[in-house]
């Protein structure tokens, strides 16, 4: 067979692989997307890691160990594309500039709280006066990609199909949010954050992301090709108007949050649904309504933080934990133990 005529049928298999993991609903859309776009554009990395595999008895045999090992290799590739087109956009200039924003919000030469000052002339009033004694919660600072995915991967293990929506608490400029809506099968992902050039910093980085990919564009109509509908609200999400108690997974980066911050939090967050989780970096929720599943140390564009991983209690469960409040043993996930998965922690 001449060489066109092989790359050819090779370009061909690869694709019926893609389409096969896509249909098994194990490659979920934006990254079959950046898969196929990578394998159409010419880029010669998956023919190399295909070049490892007998498609032929792949194909013809239900060789599973072989076919999970395929798709390991795969994902691992798809979500390294994705780290590329996200890398450009959240350079370290981004950064920069996001804490330039924040701090403004933060601090002022009179140490007075600039954020306050700002907030009580606008429609933030409430969120002003709620923080207006600290605003270490404006602080800013970046999940790292890598050990990001690690979360999610952790957090959505056992979620059961639960895949409905995704919400980043104090989203900033939506690097969580952006990341989650390529390489999670949520198709709601929805990020609030107070300060308005954050969020408007936010909303440009959607756009400059959907104007380079638009085959994979996030933030419309579910009926796009993704499936994911991305979007960003300017607000505290502390107010009622945001409402996030249908998230199936809740993330606060919450490291600079003040305690007082920490805890309107933790009852707003009994809102949501039973079996639903909430990731906080730091300090854990202080609820008798989570359970503590997971706690490890792990890095973040600021240095180490101890994530929290939690499970939101059936109404039984909530009840049991009551009783046993009362009688003096224990109630906040903190404070229980039971069934955490600890690795390396303080
Ligand atoms: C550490 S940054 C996290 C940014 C982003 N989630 C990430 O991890 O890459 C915390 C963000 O929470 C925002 N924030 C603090 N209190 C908030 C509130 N009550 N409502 C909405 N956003 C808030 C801050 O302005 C800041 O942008």
């Amino acid at each position: 067979m001449p060489a066109d005529d092989k790359m050819r049928v090779k370009l061909c298999n690869i694709l019926k692989f893609l389409l096969l993991f896509k249909s098994k609903g194990l490659l979920h859309l934006p990254l079959y997307f950046l898969l196929k776009e990578s394998v159409l554009s010419g880029s010669t990395q998956l023919l190399d890691i295909f070049d490892h595999y007998d498609l032929t008895i792949l194909s013809s045999s239900s060789n599973l160990v072989h076919l999970e090992r395929l798709f390991d290799v795969l994902h691992e590739h798809a979500i390294s594309i994705a780290r590329l087109h996200l890398d450009v956009l959240y350079s370290d200039e981004n950064l920069l500039a996001s804490h330039q924003i924040s701090n403004k919000m933060t601090f002022n030469k009179s140490g007075r709280s600039a954020a306050a000052e700002i907030m009580e002339g606008s429609n933030q009033k409430k969120f002003a006066q709620d923080q207006k004694e600290d605003t270490r919660g404006l602080i800013y600072g970046e999940i790292e990609f890598e050990s990001f995915q690690k979360i999610l991967d952790i957090a959505l293990t056992g979620l059961q199909g639960k895949h409905g929506k995704f919400t980043d608490l104090g989203s900033g400029t939506g690097k969580a949010c952006l990341w989650a809506a390529i390489t999670t099968p949520f198709s709601r992902v929805f990020g609030i954050e107070v300060i308005e050039g954050l969020h408007n910093r936010a909303r440009d980085l959607l756009g400059a992301f959907n104007s380079l990919n638009p085959s994979i564009a996030l933030g419309g109509s579910s009926s796009n090709n993704t499936k994911c509908k991305l979007e960003f609200v300017q607000g505290s999400f502390l107010a009622d108007i945001h409402d996030w108690s249908d998230s199936d997974l809740a993330f606060a980066n919450s490291t600079c949050f003040p305690a007082e911050l920490m805890m309107k939090l933790s009852v707003k967050s009994q809102l949501m649904k039973p079996g639903a989780r909430f990731i906080t970096f730091t300090v854990s929720l202080d609820s008798p309504y989570w359970r503590l599943i997971y706690k490890e140390r792990m890095t973040m564009s600021w240095g180490m933080a101890t994530v929290f991983i939690h499970e939101r209690l059936s109404a039984e469960e909530v009840r049991n934990r009551m009783t046993q409040a009362a009688d003096g043993d224990g109630g906040s996930p903190g404070k229980e133990d039971d069934g955490i998965w600890v690795l390396d922690t303080d």
